[in-house]
């Protein structure tokens, strides 16, 4: 059954590359999500990423209670092309034509591939794009955004687990220390939190020094004794071999696609190891970035909505013990409950 409410396909007419934009549902408001340049063995595959990455933001936005609906672009690249500055614009503006068919009803940002200049190239076409540079009225780089919104997640998870949402003195395993892990390592050290971090970068060594926080490799990170393990690295590194090895209560970070398969959930659950859903704990930036460019929120407003994932966390915390469920099925549940309410199926909740 197609879940989609709509499907773009065009071949460029200038790049003559194949645009895909999958709006999966505009429920709870026109839709939004990243533009993702990457490579595809064939551009079927960038469709089936599209499918799949569009239904994940509709998941993000319900679940954050933002009044927007889930989408995405995929331009599905061939193997081993490689994209000159002239042919990267003429993608951008053909991504850009299509965008701007569409009337508002659908805004894009960056992705995988693509970054807040890509964005300006976008928006020389069509206004329904967020995250262009600050210099020319976007957001920016959304990473702060991504960090403040992990920390309200932490601190939920350590009101669950400690009575208090303070982080002094928690110990945390912080995985990559990128855009997003520097952030966070900086404001979990300026917490007074207990920091073991790790990277594959070694350079990244200094930044552990400067703040005080221990060393790890990140083969050893995993099993090392902590009290949250942080993953802000790349995605896919909670397979059925790790989730044996933690040593840890929780899992919560701003790593995206954090399972190998959706059913390392169950495994972490039985092990009693809470973990917080990465499109809840990852969603600070674009939430900052969507409340402030396309709800044209102000700077307050849309700091509260990052910090409102707090509440977030401790909603699905509540809703997963009532319905006896795990975290990801609360997620589940609980975006379901608002597109039905949205969509005037069932009442709102209070
Ligand atoms: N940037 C954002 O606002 C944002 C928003 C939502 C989700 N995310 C997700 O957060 C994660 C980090 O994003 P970022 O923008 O900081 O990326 P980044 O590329 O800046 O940082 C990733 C860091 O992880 C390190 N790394 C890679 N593999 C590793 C491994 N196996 N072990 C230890 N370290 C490793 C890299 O050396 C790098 O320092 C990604 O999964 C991303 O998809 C980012």
């Amino acid at each position: 059954m197609l879940d989609h409410e709509q499907i773009l396909i065009r071949r460029g007419p200038r790049s003559g590359l194949p645009v895909i934009i999958a709006l999966h549902s505009t429920a709870l408001g026109p839709a939004a999500g990243g533009l993702r340049l990457w490579h595809y063995p064939d551009w079927r595959d960038g469709l089936t990423d599209a499918l799949r990455l569009s239904a994940a933001m509709t998941l993000k936005f319900a679940v954050t209670g933002l009044a927007s609906g889930g989408g995405k672009t995929v331009v599905a690249l061939p193997p081993g092309t490689w994209l000159d500055p002239a042919r990267r614009r003429d993608v951008l503006h053909d991504v850009a034509d299509q965008i701007d068919s569409l009337g508002g009803t659908y805004t894009v940002g960056p992705d995988v591939g693509t970054s807040p200049a890509d964005m300006a190239v976008i928006g020389e076409v069509t206004p329904h794009v967020f995250c262009k540079p600050k210099h020319l009225g976007g957001s920016g780089d959304s990473s702060p955004h991504t960090a403040h919104g992990t920390l309200a997640a932490l601190r939920a998870v350590s009101r669950r687990l400690y009575g208090e949402s303070d982080l002094k003195g928690l110990r945390l395993g912080l995985i990559g220390l990128g855009h997003v892990g520097e952030h966070l390592a900086r404001l979990l050290a300026a917490e007074g939190a207990h920091l073991t971090v790790t990277d594959i970068d070694p350079a990244k060594m200094k930044i552990a020094d400067e703040l005080g926080a221990a060393w790890s490799s990140p083969e050893e990170i995993v099993s090392t004794d902590v009290d949250i393990l942080v993953p802000a690295a790349l995605g896919g590194l909670l397979t059925t071999q790790v989730v044996g090895q933690l040593h840890c209560r929780a899992v919560v970070g701003p790593a995206n696609n954090q399972l190998d398969t959706p059913e390392t959930a169950e495994l972490l659950h039985q092990r009693g190891i809470l973990w917080i859903p990465d499109h809840v704990a990852s969603a600070g930036g674009a939430v900052h970035a969507i409340t402030t460019e396309v709800h044209h929120a102000t700077p307050d407003e849309a700091l509260a909505r990052v910090q409102a994932i707090e509440g977030t966390v401790t909603e699905l915390l509540r809703t997963a013990d009532d319905l006896h469920v795990t975290l990801a099925q609360a997620g589940h549940e609980m975006a379901q409950r608002r597109i039905r309410a949205a969509a005037g199926l069932v009442p709102a909740e209070g």
